[in-house]
């Protein structure tokens, strides 16, 4: 089964293998290339996705925040995110957690949730009882629920975080529009019947620095691109679409929030991720091939799920002003200091010039599907000198006086992913 690619927007400076990209393309099988042609859809049909369904209109004007909420309903809960939003909503809340989860049936997906939340060690035996699943899709009308059951969601649920999504830059409009414009209309709709519910939208920053011309600008939450200026990335397209859509019903009165969360990393308690992700792909990339590219001053900045996950279910609690929230991280690592760590692992990561590089490559990705797509993933990150400052003003003003923050970059936090994937053996372990 093909799985998700990410580009590598949260590093800066230039890196990457320029090696062999025929080869490559065929190993990485025909799912997984990325599509420069992604905006596959008339401009105009796109457009017209952004426009919300005129029957979509909430009930009664409602506060945006719900401070002890009965029942949240959440989507996306067997993914990396999601797992991270039930254990906060477990810890912060008293509510019921609802998650719509593709599974053959009810149990089922309850053991889906359970499953990934021990993959991302944050199993609790207390959790189970807090987790009611549904067996739904997003994509299909009323989720595909039982009409008896949909209605007595509807009725039922306090607030709605709608975190699940078709993650993967590589897949054009076309095949993500599906879950991400009309699953976000769904869940709309869903808000917008029986009691109005506030809608949580985890969008993502790459909607909004999209507006960024130039390296080093800053990208505030107030900005809203133009359909004009997203090019060429069909899943940042379809999340753009999701924003105009909840947008739009925040016009009509329903209260609603867009998370936009930078690229994410583990658990900054226990560096546990998901591996099917670009910076992790090339990390390892490094260590079967026993060198890494001469990093030119790269930079690495990711968010880690913990903090993203309780600065949403704490908005959600506490409310919030703003529409627009940025759960970024101000602070940089240079890449050169994830080689060093990976050496004081016991990995012999040298510095290794491009073409002995795709030299090894060419060898070693033939068996290995990761490498390849490594490699994919590597020609695209070329953001030379691209550095956005990040406004996240809303954000830190939300959570002002919570104790939540977002963890520095910093060595340590990039020990503890290696050691979490040499642990479950995406990582070899060093000799
Ligand atoms: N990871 C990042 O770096 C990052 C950065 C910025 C924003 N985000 C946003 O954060 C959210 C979560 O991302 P993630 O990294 O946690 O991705 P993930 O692990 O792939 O989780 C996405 C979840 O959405 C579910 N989903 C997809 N299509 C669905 C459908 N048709 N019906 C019901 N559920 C469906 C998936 O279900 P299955 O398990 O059944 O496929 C999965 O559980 C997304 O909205 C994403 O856009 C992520």
């Amino acid at each position: 089964m093909p799985q998700p690619t990410r580009p590598v927007s949260a590093i800066t400076g230039r890196i990457g293998f320029a090696a062999h990209p025929r080869s490559i393309t065929e190993l990485a099988g025909p799912n997984e290339i990325p599509r420069l042609d992604a905006r596959d859809r008339p401009e105009a049909e796109i457009g017209a996705d952004a426009e919300l369904d005129s029957t979509i209109v909430p009930e009664a004007q409602i506060p945006s925040s719900v401070a002890d909420p009965r029942a949240v309903f959440v989507t996306g809960a067997a993914g990396f995110l999601g797992a991270h939003l039930v254990w906060q909503l477990a810890t912060q809340t008293d509510a019921e957690i609802r998650c719509l989860v593709r599974a053959a049936d009810a149990p089922a997906a309850h053991t889906r949730v359970m499953d990934t939340m021990q993959r991302y060690r944050l199993w609790h035996p207390d959790i189970a009882a807090r987790v009611v699943a549904f067996a739904g899709d997003l994509t299909e009308p009323e989720f595909g629920l039982a009409a008896a059951e949909y209605r007595t969601q509807c009725a039922e649920v306090d607030v709605v975080i709608h975190n699940g999504a078709r993650v993967n830059h590589a897949e054009p409009y076309a095949r993500l529009r599906a879950a991400n414009v009309t699953g976000t209309e769904s869940i709309l709709r869903f808000a917008c019947t029986g009691p109005s519910k506030p809608v949580h939208f985890v969008s993502t920053t790459s909607v909004g620095s999209a507006t960024v011309a130039g390296p080093r600008l800053t990208v505030h939450e107030a900005s809203r691109p133009g359909l004009e200026v997203l090019a060429g990335n069909g899943y940042v397209l379809s999340k753009w679409v999701g924003e105009e859509l909840v947008a739009q019903a925040a016009d009509r009165g329903l209260p609603t929030v867009i998370h936009r969360p930078d690229r994410i990393c583990g658990s900054s308690r226990t560096g546990a991720t998901s591996p099917d992700d670009a910076v992790w792909l090339l990390i390892r990339a490094a260590v079967l091939l026993g060198g890494a590219p001469p990093s030119s001053g790269a930079e690495l900045s990711l968010v880690p799920a913990d903090y993203v996950a309780a600065a949403i279910v704490r908005i959600m609690t506490a409310g919030t002003e703003a529409a627009v929230h940025h759960l970024v991280n101000r602070t940089y690592l240079p890449l050169d200091t994830v080689w060093e760590r990976l050496r004081g692992k016991g990995f012999d990561v040298d510095v290794t010039s491009v073409t002995e590089l795709a030299a090894r490559l060419a060898v070693d990705a033939g068996t290995d599907r990761d490498l390849a797509r490594a490699l994919i993933l590597g020609e695209r990150a070329t953001f030379t000198g691209y550095r956005p400052t990040w406004d996240d003003a809303n954000t830190r003003h939300a959570l002002s006086g919570s104790g939540i923050v977002c963890p520095p970059m910093t060595a340590e936090l990039i020990d503890r992913h290696i050691d979490y994937f040499i642990d479950t053996g995406f990582l070899p372990r060093p000799a």
